[in-house]
């Protein structure tokens, strides 16, 4: 069972985005069913947020092809939030049918990362976010909206924080349940996410905003900790550091779960994850996937845990 851990000042809600974001850029294609196994298997290690999979086209990104036989697969699953990730109203309409009951609407800092990834403008993907997010209201879904390369742009370079703030102003009054700010290729530092988070939590508090690292320049742990000094309750993570965009040149994985729980924990933390079990799901990312890097304190974390199996 696991324990309900809210975003207030002690705990910290980890949302593994390694079904998505780590499985759409392998260049091994999982079976639907083995992507039910890696989040039953972190389900198992306690985490009560989880993207599973997204409605995108086929065509674009074949490891997501499946969605709908994952969520099947995962049906019954009742105290875990279970997300997908959508590009447009076509996606969030095959969702909605295949039964999910939250969705990942992607926006965008930069015109040249909303072309790439799905053909649309800036205010066009805004657009389709707000009519999506208002029929979401209806349909009881809930939304969470995030902001793909808020930081930088592999195409347009470095992305103007108004910019971000505007689109997460808009999108928080409109009712998303979350927005999130995504670092898609990794460049962001410590000090810019300070400065970023900070602005946004004093102008909207800390409870419906999330942020999302990549580790490209092994900043992604020092990352999450400027966000969580400025208040930051809310991180995707992926397990194994699994992750990336394959139309977002550059991007590498993001920051592992394994890490970002390690290290919350030892700061004092609640996350309700448990860290052995965690290292199983990491255990079988990499065993599926042949590729997962594994988080920067594997060894470590490994040693530990032989020592105090040993010990029982
Ligand atoms: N899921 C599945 N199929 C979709 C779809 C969706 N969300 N949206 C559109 N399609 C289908 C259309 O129905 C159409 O099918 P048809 O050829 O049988 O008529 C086909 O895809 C092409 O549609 P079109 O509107 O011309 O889209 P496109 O080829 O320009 O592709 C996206 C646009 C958004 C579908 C595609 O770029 C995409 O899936 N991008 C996702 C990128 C991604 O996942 N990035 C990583 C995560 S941020
Ligand atoms: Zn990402």
């Amino acid at each position: 069972m696991r324990r309900a851990v809210s975003a207030d000042g002690n705990s910290i809600v980890v949302n593994d985005v390694g079904p998505r974001d780590g499985l759409q850029n392998q260049s091994k294609i999982l079976a639907p069913e083995d992507r039910v196994r890696l989040v039953r298997a972190l389900l198992e290690a306690g985490l009560a947020h989880v993207e599973v999979g997204a409605f995108v086209s086929p065509a674009a990104v074949p490891a997501m092809a499946g969605a709908d036989e994952v969520l099947r697969g995962l049906r019954g699953v009742a105290d875990a939030t279970l997300t997908v990730l959508i590009p447009n109203t076509r996606g969030y309409d095959l969702a909605v049918a295949a039964g999910a009951r939250s969705v990942c609407m992607v926006l965008y800092g930069s015109d040249g990362m909303a072309q790439s990834n799905v053909g649309m403008s800036r205010e066009q993907a805004e657009a389709a976010a707000a009519e999506i997010l208002a029929r979401a209201c209806g349909d009881g879904v809930r939304v969470t909206t995030t902001v793909a390369v808020a930081f930088e742009c592999p195409f347009d370079g470095p992305v103007d924080p108004p910019i971000v703030r505007d689109i997460v102003a808009q999108f928080l009054d409109r009712g998303a349940h979350e927005v999130c700010i995504a670092d898609t290729i990794g460049a962001a530092d410590p000090a810019r996410v300070r400065a970023l988070t900070q602005d946004l939590v004093d102008a909207h508090g800390s409870e419906r905003l999330g942020c999302h690292f990549h580790d490209t320049r092994a900043m992604g742990l020092a990352n999450v900790f400027a966000a969580v000094e400025s208040g930051i309750r809310r991180f995707d993570t992926s397990i194994g550091g699994l992750g990336g965009c394959p139309f977002a040149p550059g991007a590498s994985g993001n920051v592992a779960t394994e890490d970002v729980v390690m290290m919350l924990g030892q700061m004092g933390f609640e996350t309700g994850i448990d860290l052995g079990r965690l290292m199983q799901a990491s255990d079988l990312a990499g065993e599926l996937t042949g590729t997962a890097p594994g988080g920067r304190a594997g060894p470590w974390l490994r040693r530990q845990l032989t020592a105090s199996d040993a010990a029982t």
